[in-house]
């Protein structure tokens, strides 16, 4: 039987490579094996070494080609092997990533797993933007959101505690319930002109900023493509305006 391995579950940021932590690319230098999602961007799959041994387990909304028991499998499968590891994932692997689950079930079969963080999209898109997530005298919080529930449902979200203008929200996976949340925060008491951003492909090539209002965001959701991410609050409204170079549009009232 061979010695047991182990899994590192790694954040790969928003897409960039130039966004991976040092740690992420020395990971993914020795691995043996990298399982990775379908928002690795090819940039980043390009840095690894030819040998290293890939499986793509990529997910979309709505389509599941490889089940989450499946990936558990496999990562668990190599680590037995003996092999190292690395569980490459969009972004951050606590944040709407499925990364503890993983953990947990690696945790529960007794393999060793590591985490490493990455910077989530909020994070990244805000930047490449110039969207300050919080800034003084607009916003004072943020709060990071999941805009599509289980089985691809609506999210399960208290909209009234929402209704804080001096907090920034961010919806991560919300295009497709973009007038359901610009509907809730309206009735919950968010105003309908209260600035808002998309940022589509944030960091990448291609990367997109729409400026619109709560009221006008399921119009502008229409336009974009996934990966994009919401963001409501005073704060969108400096988007773009911070000299970043960034391709933005203003979308229509
Ligand atoms: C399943 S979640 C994974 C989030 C990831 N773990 C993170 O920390 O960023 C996928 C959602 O993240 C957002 N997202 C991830 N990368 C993005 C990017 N480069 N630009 C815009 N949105 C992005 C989108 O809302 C997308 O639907």
């Amino acid at each position: 039987m061979s010695k047991l391995g182990q899994v590192f579950l790694v954040g790969a940021g928003p897409g960039d490579p130039d966004l991976l932590t040092v740690k992420a690319l020395r990971l993914m230098g020795t691995a043996d094996a990298v399982v990775y999602d379908r928002l690795v961007s090819p940039a980043i799959l390009n840095l690894l070494p030819p040998g290293t041994r890939r499986f793509g387990v990529g997910k979309e909304s709505g389509h599941h080609p490889i089940p989450q028991d499946d990936i558990n499998a496999l990562l668990a499968d190599l680590a037995r092997d003996g092999l190292t590891v690395v569980r490459l994932k969009g972004g951050d692997p606590f944040i709407f990533g499925r990364g503890g689950e993983e953990a947990l079930f690696l945790a529960r079969a007794g393999i060793p797993c590591t985490v490493v963080p990455g910077i989530t999209a909020a994070a990244g898109c805000a930047a490449a933007v110039g969207l300050p997530l919080t800034h003084r005298g607009l916003a004072g919080s943020v709060r990071l959101i999941t805009g599509h529930g289980r089985d691809d449902g609506a999210p399960d979200i208290d909209w009234p505690t929402l209704a804080d203008p001096a907090c920034t929200l961010v919806f991560y996976m919300g295009l497709a319930t973009a007038p359901l949340i610009s509907a809730n925060l309206l009735a919950a008491g968010l105003a309908a002109t209260t600035p808002a951003a998309i940022v589509e492909r944030g960091t990448q090539p291609g990367q997109r900023l729409i400026r619109t209002t709560l009221a006008a965001l399921p119009e502008a959701a229409q336009g974009c493509r996934p990966p994009s991410l919401l963001i409501v609050g005073r704060v969108a409204a400096l988007a773009g305006q911070l000299g970043q170079p960034t391709t933005w549009l203003e979308a229509a009232e």
